[in-house]
């Protein structure tokens, strides 16, 4: 008997209505598109409103990638995510009711940035355990709130966004199988990305120092699980980092060795939108066919804790709706 193995079925994304473009960022502070583009790569980003909070943004994701499947429920749900709607209770719970999924295990995940590749990873261990047999991971965060409006350095990379993945229990032949994970953390750099715990406090980066630990870290996470399911480099057909900036996306392939040319890029048109960033560039290769069944493909991401880690798996045989 094969073992149980986890599979992607469906995917979804969901973007706050409001598209602010880095003109209208330069009108309220010193920064220009030319800057942005050329230091980031991306052009625009949402912005969400008091109707469109994480867990709405979640819950839309999520009945998406449930229709994206053709399925109506899961036995597992995992919301990714560093900007719950309330520090007590986890938003899992929440978005769990909004899908009529009442009694079934619903939890948060905190690791900024990293989070849907922890939750994917770890979604795909309850699977392959026999735990449970379908799971819903949602990657969810509406960062824009805990900006400092005066900062240039944040407020040109965040957005929010939220984007979600099905999956259920099959055999790691099947298109969309979770094939390998790695996860790390080092609390000792907990500093470099942080919301201080004081009243009215805002979100804070040291961004050349995360630029630098972001590159190695993804690219030696890569590494480790292309060693496990025994991939060169050169046979990657899309490497779907977390989309940070441009300039992380291209080093951090040219260090492992992947053809730039199969770094998904979606961070142009939604910046940083952290637990939501590599569904919604998941769901967009979707929607542009960017993808065909089979295709090897590598997820990693690197955000605060720190934490961070990759996974490889095959692409899924799927549909998916343009959440844009
Ligand atoms: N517009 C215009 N100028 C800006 C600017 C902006 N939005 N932000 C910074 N600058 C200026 C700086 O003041 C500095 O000017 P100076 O040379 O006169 O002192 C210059 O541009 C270079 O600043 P620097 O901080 O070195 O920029 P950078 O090239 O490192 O880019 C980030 C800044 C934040 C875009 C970049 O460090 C980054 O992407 N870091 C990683 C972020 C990340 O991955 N975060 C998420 C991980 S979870």
């Amino acid at each position: 008997m094969s073992a149980v193995t986890a599979v992607i079925r469906g995917l979804g994304g969901a973007l706050p209505e409001r598209v602010v473009s880095n003109h209208d960022l330069s009108t309220r502070m010193d920064t220009s598109d030319e800057w942005i583009r050329r230091r980031t790569g991306i052009s625009e980003r949402r912005h969400s409103n008091d109707t469109e909070s994480t867990s709405v943004l979640a819950t839309t994701a999520a009945k998406r990638a449930l229709a994206s499947a053709g399925v109506a429920s899961a036995g597992l749900l995992i919301v990714a995510t560093s900007t719950p709607d309330k520090i007590c209770p986890a938003t899992a719970p929440k978005v769990a009711a909004n899908l009529g999924l009442y009694g079934i295990a619903a939890y948060d995940i905190a690791a900024v940035c990293s989070g849907f590749i922890y939750a994917l990873a770890t979604a795909s261990w309850a699977i392959s355990s026999g735990s449970v047999d379908s799971a819903l991971v949602i990657g969810a965060d509406t960062f824009t709130r805990l900006l400092n409006p005066r900062d240039r350095t944040t407020s040109v990379i965040f957005g929010d966004g939220a984007g979600a993945a099905y999956l259920s229990a099959g055999t790691s032949g099947e298109p969309g199988a979770v094939l390998a994970s790695t996860l790390h953390s080092d609390g000792t750099a907990e500093t470099l990305i942080q919301v201080p715990r004081s009243a009215g406090a805002f979100f804070e980066m040291q961004g050349k120092e995360v630029f630098t630990q972001a590159v190695s870290a993804m690219s030696d996470s890569v590494e480790t699980v292309l060693a496990r399911v025994g991939w060169t480099a050169d046979e990657v057909d899309s490497l779907i980092a977390h989309q940070a900036n441009l300039r992380i996306l291209s080093t951090v392939a040219s260090v492992t060795g992947i053809p730039g040319s199969k770094a998904e890029i979606h961070l142009d048109r939604v910046g940083n939108t952290s637990a939501a960033s590599i569904p919604l560039a998941m769901t967009n290769a979707g929607t542009k066919g960017h993808r065909i069944p089979g295709d090897k493909v590598v997820l990693t991401a690197f955000g605060g804790g720190t934490t961070w880690g990759a996974i490889a798996m095959t692409w899924p045989s799927i549909s998916v709706v343009d959440p844009h």
